[in-house]
């Protein structure tokens, strides 16, 4: 199934009919996929409750797609190369044909295990082949997989295995990440404490011991799957039955549980994949996210696989042994597109050209960013030293609500404007509003960006609370898609992201919303107070900076690292702040309200611009804030 548009003319008149006519667009591409049974009606939609279906009526899964498609014409291509953390290691390759058998006997165990169409299974797990058939394997039978990110905490783990009452969880007994070890069984083990919902643990055994093993709900990878056929029917699911759960940090409360379906998500994922990489038959393709994430899933795992691209799992970190490792693999497989963040391009750009030079990188054809805005330096270091010039960069501008690609080139046919995301996909109508929600015409002025039609993959529901997906994205503005992220078109249409205008912080591309920060500080006993705000970090984009109003019982450095602790304990590592100043008071209103803004100003180091302070209960904060301000 080839959806490439194979030029920026292709790409215009695309986009023209994608507005004019959306229905028949997307009917269009959808009826090149696979359906058990051929959908009613492409569309039927209503943001503001928001009620959002796509091909009404179709019977799909995902996985036939994925999986079975491919067994007539590329039974023995690679589909997963798998590179291991360690060099000296060999790579893997799994061909479609083992894929799918793979994942059916997979899919056989876990119905063995009493998992049914609609269960929720959370999975923790290294980035290891094994991930991304338990993914498959759940949408096979149509339970609904929701993956936590193998960073977040014991805490974090079970407040989502919670929210989506997961009957099973899937993990492994070490996850390796450069030279730490970690045995994320033990996470697991200390999640499960507080999670009445899991009847089964099935643990992938690299190491093969059995440690701590609850009789009874722990289960070998292996012990699972003996017995089981490697042939498994795929469940007939309604195009608008659940497909994963995916927990993401808003502004306010705890991380909410994104939903995505079978039908659209599955469309999206698959043409965006298709159009933004310029995917030809038989390149090499390597997204380096982590599977935790929305990139991962849809681009590792379902946009390449039902493409039937050669897709690259990658278990290690750019710095391991050394920060050649990327162009060391891009050699070693000769790899074609490549899509990672710009954080990691800042950090290696930041250990010097000696780790790129010396590689044959000249497999490369297209480039990929996302996950934050890309700064003018590294876009070019990206663009000189890694592409040699020769390649494009896609500057992919979306969120784990969009499910796929929203603005972005298409390979070398669209313009390029270092900065710039560029142009919406076809059937993406972005508009930018001001503060009262009236559409910004003109080009050239900075707004809100908004979504005014929907797209296959948009956000369905936040799982059990539908109110707040209604409130977080359609109540801002009538009839529209709210982004959360400010945005300026240029005089030829070019979006360009500024970023978020909302109280979530986007640390190395890791979304956090200020106030789940603060929560977890504020459990600590010692703690009466806490502000938390964004500031520019050189490699992070944002780091995350903490004011804290700690009680007379705690000393200023028991008390910072006491925090940390905390932090690390409800969220995980990657939370922690990188500043924790001590205070005895914050700017506040003479509401009680925190003034954040002028937070942000301080910790950016533009105090000199704080604007109006006359509505502050106490001016003489500020100074204090400044004096102690931590750079
Ligand atoms: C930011 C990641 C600028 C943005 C796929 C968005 C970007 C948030 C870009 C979503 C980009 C993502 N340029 N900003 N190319 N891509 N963002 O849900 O603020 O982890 O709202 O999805 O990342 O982050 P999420």
């Amino acid at each position: 199934m080839d959806l490439r548009l194979k030029s920026f003319e292709e790409y215009k008149s695309a986009y023209k009919s994608s507005v004019e006519n959306p229905d028949a667009f997307w009917d269009g591409i959808a009826k090149q996929f696979k359906w058990i049974k051929p959908y009613d009606k492409v569309c039927e939609w209503d943001f503001r409750k928001p009620d959002v279906k796509w091909f009404v009526g179709g019977k799909v899964n995902i996985t036939e797609n994925a999986l079975d498609v491919h067994l007539q014409e590329r039974p023995d291509q690679t589909a997963i190369l798998w590179e291991p953390n360690e060099v000296n290691e060999p790579a893997l390759e799994i061909s479609y044909k083992e894929l799918y058998h793979k994942v059916c006997r997979f899919a056989n165990a876990l119905k063995k295990q009493g998992i049914q169409k609609g269960d929720r299974v959370v999975l923790y797990m290294p980035m290891v082949p094994e991930l991304a058939i338990a993914c498959l394997a759940c949408a096979r039978i149509g339970a609904i997989h929701s993956v936590v990110f193998a960073g977040f905490s014991a805490k974090a783990m079970a407040d989502r295995i919670n929210d989506a009452s997961a009957k099973m969880v899937i993990t492994a007994d070490e996850l390796r990440r450069g030279d730490k070890r970690l045995n994320i069984k033990e996470i697991v083990d200390t999640a499960l404490e507080e999670c009445a919902s899991v009847e089964r643990v099935i643990v992938y055994q690299s190491k093969g011991e059995k440690h701590n093993w609850h009789e009874g709900r722990d289960l070998s990878w292996d012990e699972a799957e003996e017995g089981c056929s490697d042939d498994c029917a795929a469940e007939p699911m309604d195009s608008e039955d659940m497909l994963f759960i995916l927990y993401t940090s808003g502004s306010t409360g705890k991380p909410k549980g994104v939903v995505h379906t079978h039908g659209g998500y599955m469309v999206y994922a698959t043409y965006s994949f298709q159009n933004v990489f310029q995917y030809e038959p038989g390149d090499i393709y390597w997204c380096t996210a982590d599977i935790g994430w929305i990139t991962g899933h849809s681009y590792i795992v379902y946009g390449p696989l039902i493409s039937g691209a050669t897709t690259m799992m990658f278990e290690g970190i750019p710095s391991y042994p050394d920060p050649g490792r990327f162009w060391k693999v891009c050699e070693k497989h000769k790899v074609n597109q490549f899509y990672t963040a710009p954080t990691a391009i800042r950090a290696l750009m930041g250990c010097g050209n000696e780790f790129v030079e010396g590689y044959d990188l000249s497999s490369l054809k297209v480039l990929g960013t996302v996950g934050e805005p890309i700064n003018e330096e590294a876009w070019e270091w990206y663009h000189k030293m890694v592409g040699k010039e020769n390649c494009p960069i896609v500057d992919t501008w979306w969120q784990t609500e969009t499910g796929g690609i929203m603005i972005s080139g298409l390979g070398d046919h669209s313009p390029q404007k270092p900065t710039f995301a560029g142009y919406p996909l076809p059937g993406i109508q972005p508009v930018i509003k001001n503060d009262k929600g009236e559409t910004i015409e003109e080009n050239g002025f900075e707004g809100l960006l908004c979504i005014q039609h929907p797209w296959p993959s948009v956000i369905r529901t936040t799982y059990g609370n539908h109110e707040r997906c209604k409130q977080v994205y359609f109540s801002a503005f009538d009839n529209c898609y709210f982004t959360g992220d400010g945005a300026k078109r240029d005089e030829n249409g070019m979006y360009r992201i500024i970023g978020r205008v909302d109280d979530v912080i986007n640390v190395s591309g890791h979304r956090f919303g200020t106030a789940e920060i603060e929560d977890a500080i504020n459990q600590h006993p010692e703690v009466i107070e806490s502000a938390v705000v964004g500031f520019p970090h050189e490699v992070k984009g944002q780091g995350i900076y903490a004011f804290v109003i700690g009680s007379s019982n705690i000393h200023e450095e028991g008390l910072e690292k006491a925090v940390r602790a905390i932090v690390e304990e409800m969220i995980g590592k990657i939370a922690r702040p990188d500043h924790i100043q001590i205070v005895d008071g914050l700017p506040k209103t003479r509401s009680g309200k925190i003034m954040r803004r002028i937070l942000r100003k301080i910790v950016a180091n533009e105090a000199d611009q704080l604007g109006d302070t006359s509505t502050l209960l106490d001016p003489e904060v500020v100074d204090k804030l400044i004096d102690g301000v931590k750079t």
